[in-house]
């Protein structure tokens, strides 16, 4: 990757790239391909000098031939012709927390896409980031190649937001949309999704809003100025949704949507959620399709702003590594880092935390049932008793053979009635299993 004929002004910015994997070779293949582009925006040559992976002999389609190999990702950091380690390689523990560690204890500049290293040491590497002056950039851990954090830790900076909105799983998305698309039920379009390559062998992080939900604490903590907190987030995913849920949403004039949602309460608590919602259908959220990813936000000043784009693949994560590679170039000329969560870490509250039962709102209910008269009235005490009210009521099938499909969408209550009465629900003698409780979003 190198060009000796370079003009005495440039600097040279050197890369330890810890994963060759999609992320780590595509974001090789940027700084390759545009070297001569990311040079005159920066006025810095940006070059891997260092890289380490599990398997040396592996055909990547770069060529690493100039670059040095390392046999663990640890040795990346004290090489002298490394002053920035690309963490790419993935996973809450280690090797990945121990590289960032190190190199931001060594005054090191990281640049990772690891949201759920952050999701879990956040604070600790935000501390360490402050400590050692070392800067900690993150671009790509959300929403891939939309630049999310810039625009909440810059471009919004000015505002308080209210609450923040997003669909960051393209997994999810996609399922969700095809399963409208073809009627089809989860586990079957879960199955084809994974055949082509769109799902993990294991899926439980994506389609069980965990993957969500990591992102969302960082957005959170951005947004809100508070701790990145996984513990108190109430996270619940795709995997119990039927195509006639879809089908009916729809007749209610809304999609369903996995949205990730962090909300200012009126008393100051955050409420961090991650589950799928109806989601009107004006909304721009309910547009976002297939495996594409959308923020919806709302700051006091700027009012709503909505982004969409694509949230995974090796060129939209790989664009934002190096776009933070290239902030990193200009802020080595020209000065002062910004607090990795937007504040100084000991301005970064512990959030007061709200969950799931103090969502307020209108619910959608979906019960299995027995199709036998007297059900209805089984089931309306108990809403009655936690002062729930029904806006509508659908039955959907006929059949003394088989259970029937029950929609119930309910007036302004809150999740706590809704769990204390599904608790309820479950165990009258002709409901079969535990109720769906969705929200019905209005944004
Ligand atoms: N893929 C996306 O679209 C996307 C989007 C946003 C964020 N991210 C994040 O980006 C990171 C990387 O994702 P990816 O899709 O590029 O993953 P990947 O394709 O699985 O690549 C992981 C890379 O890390 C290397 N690696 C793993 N464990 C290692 C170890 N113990 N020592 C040395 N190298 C090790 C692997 O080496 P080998 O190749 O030799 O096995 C591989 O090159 C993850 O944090 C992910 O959450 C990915």
């Amino acid at each position: 990757m190198s060009d000796n004929k370079k003009s005495p002004l440039v600097k040279i910015l050197r890369v330890g790239l810890a994963g060759l994997g999609n992320v780590g070779a595509g974001t090789f293949k940027i700084l390759e391909q545009n070297a001569k582009l990311i040079e005159q925006r920066t006025g810095t040559r940006i070059v891997v000098t260092a890289v380490c992976a599990r398997n040396k002999t592996k055909d990547r389609g770069i060529d690493l031939s100039k670059v040095t190999w390392v046999e663990t990702p640890e040795s990346l950091i004290d090489l002298p012709d490394v002053d920035v380690i690309v963490e790419v390689m993935g996973g809450e523990g280690d090797p990945a927390l121990s590289l960032v560690r190190g190199t931001l204890q060594k005054g090191k500049a990281v640049v990772t896409a690891n949201k759920a290293l952050l999701a879990y040491h956040g604070m600790e590497l935000a501390e360490l980031s402050a400590q050692n002056n070392a800067p900690l950039f993150y671009e790509a851990a959300v929403a891939g190649g939309i630049p999310i954090i810039k625009m909440l830790r810059e471009g919004l900076a000015a505002n308080r937001i209210s609450g923040l909105y997003g669909i960051m799983n393209g997994t999810c998305n996609y399922i969700l949309t095809t399963m409208e698309k073809t009627g089809r039920d989860f586990a079957d379009v879960l199955n084809d999704a994974q055949n082509l390559g769109y799902a993990e062998a294991d899926p439980t992080l994506d389609v069980g809003g965990g993957d969500s939900g990591h992102k969302l604490v960082l957005l959170s903590a951005l947004s809100y100025g508070c701790q990145p907190d996984f513990q108190n987030l109430s996270v619940e995913g795709i995997d119990r949704l039927s195509a006639d849920d879809i089908v009916i949403a729809g007749e209610f004039g809304a999609r369903i949507k996995l949205i990730g949602q962090a909300v200012k309460l009126d008393d100051g608590r955050i409420l961090q959620m991650v589950s799928p919602c109806l989601v009107p259908k004006t909304s721009p959220l309910a547009h976002v399709d297939d495996a594409l990813n959308g923020i919806l936000m709302h700051g006091d000043f700027v009012g709503p702003s909505f982004v969409e784009g694509r949230g995974a693949g090796e060129g939209p994560t790989a664009s934002a590594i190096v776009a933070d590679l290239m902030d990193l170039a200009c802020l080595r000329t020209c000065g002062a880092i910004r607090p990795v969560f937007g504040a100084e870490p000991h301005d970064l509250k512990a959030a007061p935390s709200a969950s799931r039962d103090d969502w307020t709102g209108e619910f959608y209910m979906r019960l299995v049932v027995h199709d036998r008269p007297g059900v209805i009235a089984e089931i309306s005490p108990v809403l009655r008793d936690h002062k729930i009210s029904i806006e509508s009521l659908i039955q959907r099938g006929r059949s003394e053979d088989q259970p029937v499909n029950i929609v119930i969408t309910t007036h302004e209550t809150t999740g706590a009635s809704l769990r204390q009465a599904s608790e309820k629900i479950e165990l009258l003698p002709n409901v079969l299993a535990a109720p769906l409780v969705l929200p019905i979003l209005k944004i």
